[in-house]
């Protein structure tokens, strides 16, 4: 028994933000943000609009592209760091908007991990027989979180959702999934506040995203090239057999520096980050998607998907689509 994914979808807010645009927000060039990260534009949710409305868009995209109604879902898992809640979960507030009853429902917590997590998660549930098929997301609204007079961070970060449906299937689909983290890298990169601080004091504190970028840049590096190591080896492959890189979009030259490991040409990598910003969970489904649809991707492939996050977490799951 293996978990394939038969459909993708994903959705971006409306409203983009260019460069050009965050020149007139803070002390920052075009020519500077494109260099060190190869961004030229991101997607930011309007007023009003939240994670699990993305969340919905993705899904119902992805729904149709697999052939599955609502009803047929029985494993609903939305990776996202920016909850619409503090509960319930937005797995659960998506259930209530697809008017699904009774399936389990939950949200992962990963960081920029949080959707291979998600899809690593799913496939032990149909592997081991309880689930047939499975809706994993990946959505965010980092633009909440980012800290809008930090330049070091806010040119970085979109919004957006993406979403797959994973199904019970003969056929060869997932192959691995490869998750780690690593705690004591948590001064790196993180939201230094959260609700346990207690709803009064928060409003008194800083809660945005605070990296330090460089470090963070040297440790993505040489992980995500420790984990194309690890893929390759447990499923006895050759980096030539892996037809297609779709990596997490944080930097352009992040992304490059994996393909080099994996002595991949870029027209075999798929790069979003230039016009999606870094999406955090959104990233690596909204990627596929993107290809999938574009009909780069295609049935029968061998597909490497991999992150690198906040915890630190990191993780790949090597997939046939
Ligand atoms: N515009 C103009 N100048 C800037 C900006 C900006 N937006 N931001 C920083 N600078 C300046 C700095 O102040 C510094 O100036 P100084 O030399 O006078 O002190 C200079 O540019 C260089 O800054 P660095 O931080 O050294 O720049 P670097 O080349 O490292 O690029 C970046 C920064 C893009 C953040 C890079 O380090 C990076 O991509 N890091 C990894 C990010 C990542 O992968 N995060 C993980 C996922 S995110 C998640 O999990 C939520």
């Amino acid at each position: 028994m293996y978990a394939r994914i038969t459909g993708t979808g994903s959705y971006l807010p409306a409203r983009i933000m260019t460069n050009a645009d965050m020149e007139k927000v803070v002390d920052t060039t075009d020519e500077w943000i494109r260099d060190r990260t190869g961004i030229t534009q991101r997607h930011i949710a309007a007023a009003g609009e939240y994670t699990v409305d993305l969340a919905e868009h993705a899904a119902r995209r992805a729904l149709q592209a697999a052939g599955k109604k609502a009803e047929d879902i029985d494993l609903i898992i939305v990776a996202t760091t920016t909850p619409d809640r503090i509960f319930p979960s937005t797995a659960c507030l998506l259930q209530q908007r697809l008017g699904i009853h009774g399936c389990t429902a939950f949200d992962v917590q990963a960081v920029c991990t949080g959707f291979v997590y998600a899809l690593g998660i799913a496939n032990n549930f149909i592997r081991a027989g309880s689930t047939r098929c499975a809706l994993v997301i990946g959505a965010e609204t980092l633009s909440r979180i980012v800290d809008w007079k930090d330049r070091t961070t806010c040119v970085l970060f979109g919004d957006g959702a993406g979403a797959v449906i994973v199904e019970a299937s003969d056929e060869p689909g997932i192959l691995s999934s490869h998750l780690h983290a690593d705690g004591s890298y948590e001064h790196l990169l993180n939201v230094p506040y959260g609700i346990s601080h207690g709803v009064d004091q928060l409003r008194t504190l800083d809660a945005y995203i605070t990296m330090k970028g460089n470090e963070v840049f040297k440790v993505a590096v040489n992980t995500l090239g420790r984990i194309v190591d690890e893929t390759l080896e447990a499923n006895h492959l050759k980096k030539s057999d892996i037809n297609w890189l779709v990596p997490h979009q944080a930097n352009l030259r992040i992304i490059q520096a994996t393909a080099k490991k994996l002595s991949m040409n870029m027209d075999h990598v798929v790069v979003t980050v230039d016009k999606h910003g870094n999406t955090s969970a959104a990233s690596v489904p909204l990627a596929l998607d993107t290809a999938v649809r574009d009909g780069r991707i295609k049935k029968g492939e061998t597909v490497m998907l991999e992150a690198f996050g906040g915890g630190f977490t990191w993780g790949s799951v090597l997939l046939k689509l």
